[in-house]
């Protein structure tokens, strides 16, 4: 399990912004921003959390999630509201965590960061996943329906995760 460390201005501000990124912003990081946020709403932690989601491509910038998402996620209970942004380096400064889904969009990220406290907030989604297979959230934008729902288990085991990693942080 991956261990995380938080910057000072995290306990200054006491609400945990975190960041997930994946290549489109249409498919896999709105999936997770939707999943994480619905686990952060059941614990009852919403005042303590602001929950994102960018892409590194600027090629589907103000699009809704991939329908083939927002369809699987509805399904199981989770609405997708997003539109797709791109990540900026900005971004780096503003949240405490930016979790990406696979080792290309960690290269990518780690292009806009300039120091190593950036460097260190950039961490893969599996890092967190109890059953980590080989680190990567697959793309499921060029295949079917059941890459979607392979996709929406990785990601909501490694939400659940990596919220409980982050709970104990939060002061209630
Ligand atoms: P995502 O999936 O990175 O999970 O949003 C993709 C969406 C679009 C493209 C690739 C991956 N694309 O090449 O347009």
């Amino acid at each position: 399990m991956s261990q995380i460390t938080f910057d000072e201005s995290f306990s200054s501000s006491n609400t945990f912004h975190i960041c997930f990124v994946c290549l489109g912003n249409i498919c896999r990081s709105p999936t997770a921003e939707g999943i994480f946020q619905h686990a952060v709403n059941e614990r009852g932690l919403e005042d303590y959390f602001v929950v994102d989601s960018a892409g590194t491509s600027a090629f589907h910038i103000g699009e809704p999630a991939n329908s083939k998402s927002r369809k699987v996620a509805l399904e199981r209970g989770v609405e997708l509201t997003s539109k797709a942004r791109q990540f900026t380096a900005a971004d780096l400064d503003l949240f405490h965590l930016i979790i990406v889904m696979d080792d290309e969009n960690k290269a990518n990220v780690r292009l806009l960061a300039n120091t190593e406290e950036q460097k260190s907030k950039i961490h893969l989604m599996r890092e967190f996943d109890p059953v980590p297979e080989d680190g990567q959230v697959p793309d499921p934008y060029y295949g079917g329906i059941s890459g979607f729902h392979n996709v929406f288990d990785i990601l909501e085991r490694s939400s659940n995760a990596l919220l409980d990693v982050i709970e104990p942080y939060i002061a209630r």
